[in-house]
């Protein structure tokens, strides 16, 4: 990536001088990183009839080697038989697939990384006629879609018990399979997503506590794997192609949907963003990221994520420029440099990096020795961005 004009190389180094505590070990129970540097969870579709292959395997394994120190794989399916989307080639996380995840875990071990696997339950996105398995309608909280249009029943509680185990089981198989942790999917609009956020859970009684549903997934994945297994869950304000709406639109609010999750037994969370720049609740702290709200609110680990080591935000235009032009950063450089401010002033513990790893596997090791010039570029025409 050549430097912008006006950059010279000694800022470049200070740059890559300052990234330097990112490369500090980090411990949380079962997962020990050698670095901060995840990558991000990234749907890919090459898993035949769900089950992950040794091109899986090397295509994690080539991240590890090339310096990230966790792998959150791209979301697998939960083994119910209304979590997937319309894709076939997506993994699952069931008894079927074990030995195709084993062999990604051993060769990310064996690089020298962890990995845990994202478990997925896509809810309403399953759409109203689904390619795949068209006979299983589509779950959601309420019986709405991300518009609030019909879509089929809202859960019943057997529905709900259902997928709460199934969640429960893919864990205890993830930790009998040899991984290090667990994401849970609470991102995006998906079904942990749904019950989160008003706008599809619009529920009487006890689960219309947006919090719930989520809570008791994590307690019982929490129950099914034992204190020090390393429970992580996902969580955005943003859902899949609607980008500015919100779970909380204060901090008071993101606090009543965090705490009790955090009680309930996740170890870090995962603190989804488009950018990792830009400040949350501008009129509540001019700077301060989602990250940075998720830490100081539930003082858990907490995962940072959004745009590192690319030009544009993920998805491109769409959501409305910060307040504070403090914080508008223009580089790949300026936000590597923003990204280490905010690791020093403790707002993120880890830094999960998604399209950049995409187009340079040694992404991590080249900003470590100083190469950010040397650096693949992420380009939109070449690489498919048809993520969950
Ligand atoms: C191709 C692609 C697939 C994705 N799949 C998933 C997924 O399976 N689960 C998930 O939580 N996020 C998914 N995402 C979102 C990424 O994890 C990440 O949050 C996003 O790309 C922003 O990070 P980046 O700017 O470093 O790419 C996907 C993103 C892309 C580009």
């Amino acid at each position: 990536m050549p430097l912008e004009s006006g950059k010279t190389h000694d800022w470049l180094v200070a740059v890559t001088d300052s990234l330097t505590p990112l490369f500090s070990p980090f411990n949380l129970k079962s997962l020990s990183l050698r670095n901060r540097f995840a990558m991000a969870p990234m749907t890919r579709e090459m898993s035949p009839g769900g089950i992950p292959t040794s091109e899986n395997a090397e295509h994690y394994r080539m991240r590890v080697e090339g310096g990230a120190a966790l792998i959150i794989t791209e979301g697998a399916y939960i083994d119910d038989e209304a979590a997937s989307g319309p894709r076939a080639d997506v993994p699952r996380l069931t008894e079927h697939a074990a030995d195709g995840w084993r062999g990604v875990v051993n060769a990310v071990h064996d690089a020298g990384g962890s990995i845990v696997p994202q478990l997925w339950h896509v809810g309403a996105l399953r759409g109203a006629s689904p390619p795949l398995n068209p006979g299983v309608p589509a779950l959601s909280p309420s019986g709405l879609d991300l518009d609030a249009g019909p879509l089929g029943e809202p859960m019943t509680t057997q529905q709900i018990d259902q997928v709460i185990t199934s969640f429960a089981d893919a864990a205890a198989l993830a930790q009998r399979i040899g991984f290090d942790g667990v994401e849970l999917h609470g991102a995006h609009g998906y079904l942990l997503d749904e019950f989160l956020w008003k706008r599809t859970n619009t529920r009487d009684g006890r689960y219309g506590t947006r919090v719930q549903m989520p809570l008791e997934v994590v307690q019982a994945v929490r129950s099914a794997v034992g204190e020090n297994f390393a429970v992580i869950f996902r969580f955005s304000q943003w859902k899949a192609s609607r980008y500015t709406e919100r779970i909380a639109t204060t901090p008071t609010e993101l606090e009543k949907l965090l705490v009790p999750l955090g009680d309930a037994g996740v170890d870090a969370f995962h603190a989804s963003t488009r950018r990792h720049w830009h400040p949350e609740f501008p009129d509540d702290d001019a700077v301060l990221s989602l990250a940075g709200w998720t830490k100081r609110l539930t003082g858990r680990s907490v995962i940072t994520v959004g745009s590192v080591g690319v030009q544009t935000e993920f998805r491109g235009a769409g959501a409305a420029a910060p307040k504070n032009p403090l914080v508008i950063r223009e580089s790949v450089e300026d936000r590597l440099d923003y990204l280490a401010e905010q690791f020093r002033a403790g707002e993120f513990d880890v830094v999960a990096v998604g399209r950049a790893l995409v187009a340079d596997p040694a992404w991590v090791a080249k900003v470590r020795a100083g190469h950010l010039d040397q650096v693949v570029p992420f380009d939109r025409t070449q690489h498919s961005l048809s993520g969950a």
